[in-house]
């Protein structure tokens, strides 16, 4: 396969397309086009070339993936469905190379990829299937990343650190895998300049495996003198079934595609949420020690009040 000269970004405006935007164009390896709803009012810096389309239309997008090589989309979670308009359209604009919207848990897994919260991430994975079979110069690459570490940690999401009372799930000691998201960025330049090592599977990065109790033990050394009380425990097996009674009765909420994720992300060993193998070599991803997520801490360092 030839080397990825153009690149289109779709979802660029978001928290993990900014940065994986940044990376792009950092790699100096990259012409970079950002296409983005008529609707959006973001800037992008002057190094780039911003197209607009309407995202609901093949014929549109077709014509903003004109020339490009691959496509990267980090769209939101409401939009990642309509990613098969932008699948279809990059078939029909002949790019090499597409990667959709996932970078989280291991789809892959057979406990954690049935979990209908991951149902419109998995309908993307078979049309992308689907299109390599019926056109072999298209491939795609899926990033697992799981757990936004320090978004996950500013949004209070894999630890509520910021309040006095910590939930823990299913004790809190169960290991996941985390990274942050200029990381990401790092892995979708690596997966485009190695387009032949990454065609057609899932490619796993993380910066490193860490435990809700060893994020709350940093947590309580880089804020001395803050009190935590006694835990909140949750089960996440509890909270599984749950979400699916709510479903078995047409009740698809938000809490109950929460719940999927929770028992994906801090759910039992076979859930895969930490990953026993990576493509950080591959990806030139060095990853983090423990002293490194406590520099992380610090820099966000918003302990309970
Ligand atoms: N692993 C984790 O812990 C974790 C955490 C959060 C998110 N994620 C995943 O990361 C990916 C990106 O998430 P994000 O939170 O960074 O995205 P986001 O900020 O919610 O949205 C990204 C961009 O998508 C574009 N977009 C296009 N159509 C849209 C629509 N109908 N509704 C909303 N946005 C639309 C917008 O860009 P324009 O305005 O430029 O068109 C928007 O800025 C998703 O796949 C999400 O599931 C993973």
């Amino acid at each position: 396969m030839d080397a990825i000269k153009n690149v289109a970004i779709v979802g660029a405006s978001g928290d993990l397309g900014r940065r994986v935007l940044n990376a792009l164009i950092k790699s100096g390896t990259f012409n970079v086009t950002v296409v983005k709803r008529a609707s959006s009012s973001a800037s992008f810096p002057d190094s780039v070339v911003v197209r607009t389309a309407d995202l609901s239309s093949v014929e549109s997008v077709t014509a903003a993936f004109e020339g490009q090589d691959a496509v990267v989309s980090t769209i939101g979670i409401e939009a990642v469905l309509g990613q098969s308009v932008l699948v279809e359209a990059a078939v029909a604009a002949n790019v090499k190379r597409f990667l959709p919207s996932d970078f989280g848990c291991d789809m892959d897994n057979p406990k954690a990829g049935p979990l209908p919260v991951f149902g419109y991430k998995t309908a993307i994975h078979k049309a992308l299937r689907d299109a390599a079979a019926a056109k072999p110069d298209f491939t795609y690459s899926l990033v697992c990343n799981g757990a936004f570490l320090d978004w996950g940690l500013e949004k209070n999401f894999l630890l509520n650190w910021m309040d006095s009372k910590p939930k823990l799930y299913d004790g809190g000691n169960n290991l996941f895998s985390a990274t942050t998201l200029d990381t990401i960025g790092q892995a979708v330049v690596g997966v485009l300049k190695h387009p032949k090592e990454t065609k057609n599977r899932f490619v796993y990065v993380k910066d490193i495996d860490v435990s809700q109790i060893q994020l709350l033990n940093i947590a309580k050394k880089v804020n001395p003198g803050k009190t935590y009380e006694e835990p909140i425990p949750f089960d996440t097996a509890a909270l599984e079934t749950s979400a699916y009674e709510s479903l078995s009765k047409g009740q698809v909420t938000q809490e109950a595609m929460y719940s999927f994720l929770f028992r994906a992300i801090f759910g039992p060993p076979e859930y895969g949420a930490r990953f026993t193998k990576t493509d950080n070599e591959l990806l030139g991803v060095k990853g983090m020690t423990e002293a490194d997520l406590e520099a992380l801490f610090k820099s966000l360092n918003h302990g309970p009040k």
